[in-house]
């Protein structure tokens, strides 16, 4: 049995916030992850903030055991000083099963609950990690007097929480959104790279012999995560939340981080982690769509009038389908071109 769908948008705590019915979907390019325990990075937060579009102080991996409890302390004290504006305010918190989570969600929730967005949660394998996420959330909401529910994303990063991606979509309100973490989920399979993201020399596909005179062997190398990363959109947009590529961890191979990147934008992907400022400017170039691209969804609307029927531009074939392609496009770009002058200029908007 279910509960029933008029129970699903009822605060799970007497005293909660009610749970919101639409995820919103302000400018998402990049979630750039900074380690609050770490003073230099914390001091630089503030001014990072202006530039991203989402600031996530994480407290997981990457976070030396001993250096848990600074790195959460250092996010409250960020939090509680900084107004963030527009920039959305998330953490990234200590797995389930791990003995920090319950103070990571109970302390950040009591002493700046009011700042924080997201709560991206790290490793969940099916809807049983979200209903109780979903839950605490609630009783902590209600503790703290929050006013605005707190939402969840959750990182894509075991074979068991790739199975049940759907399911984990679907499970609560408050699922804001899906990351790939391409590291734990390669251990996890026992795949054998021993890299965070991008793709592999190894892994390819060969033409048969004599297929050309210069190479008589031609190799394509092929994208080890577009599987999963198909399914994540699949999953997220057919639950009405908003899909990520995860992180890129060759922090100077920016071509294949910008390829990796573009695979994702092209796939339906929002946006992607950035680990260092270089990947924020590439995160932003290719999550912002190309000019002549809205130019041609203009063309396109334009000439379609009321969307319906059929026109051919350029000798290319028109109809209601295209049209609803061209507008993702232009939504996209008028959302952003709200808070860049720059795009809006470039986009003409
Ligand atoms: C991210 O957390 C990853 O494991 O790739
Ligand atoms: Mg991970």
């Amino acid at each position: 049995m279910h509960r029933s769908p008029r129970d699903f948008f009822r605060p799970m705590a007497l005293g909660a916030p009610e749970p919101i019915r639409a995820i919103p979907f302000p400018p998402s390019r990049m979630i750039h992850f900074f380690d609050p325990s770490n003073a230099k990075m914390a001091a630089k937060a503030p001014s990072i903030a202006r530039k991203v579009d989402i600031l996530l102080g994480n407290l997981e991996d990457a976070v030396a055991a001993d250096k848990k409890e600074a790195a959460r302390q250092g996010f409250i004290e960020i939090a509680k000083a900084n107004d963030f504006g527009e920039t959305q305010l998330w953490t990234r918190v200590n797995a389930l099963e791990s003995p920090w989570f319950l103070d990571d969600v109970m302390q950040i929730l009591q002493a700046a609950g009011d700042k924080l967005d997201v709560i991206m949660v790290p490793k969940v394998e099916g809807p049983w990690d979200i209903h109780y996420v979903d839950r605490l959330l609630a009783q902590l909401e209600a503790r703290f007097s929050l006013t605005k529910p707190i939402l969840v994303h959750a990182i894509l990063e075991t074979a068991l929480g790739v199975s049940n991606v759907e399911s984990i979509a679907m499970a609560s309100p408050r699922m804001q959104g899906l990351s790939l973490g391409p590291a734990d989920l390669a251990a996890s399979r026992r795949m054998k790279t021993t890299r965070v993201g991008g793709g592999h020399p190894g892994y390819i596909v060969r033409a048969d012999p004599g297929a050309s005179e210069a190479d008589p062997r031609p190799t394509a190398q092929q994208d080890l995560w577009h599987y999963t990363m198909a399914r994540m959109v699949d999953a997220c947009a057919a639950a009405g939340i908003l899909p990520f590529y995860g992180p890129f961890g060759d922090i100077r191979d920016t071509v294949a981080c910008e390829d990796q990147f573009r695979n994702a934008f092209l796939l339906g992907c929002v946006g992607a982690w950035s680990l260092h400022p270089v990947q924020i400017e590439i995160a932003k170039r290719v999550f912002s769509p190309p000019a002549d691209e809205i130019a041609w969804a203009k063309r396109v609307i334009e000439a379609m009038g009321d969307g319906t029927g059929a026109v051919m531009l350029d000798g290319k074939m028109q109809d209601d389908a295209t049209v609803k392609q061209c507008k993702v496009a232009l939504d996209l770009a008028r959302s952003l071109a709200e808070r860049d002058p720059e795009l809006k200029e470039r986009y003409q908007l």
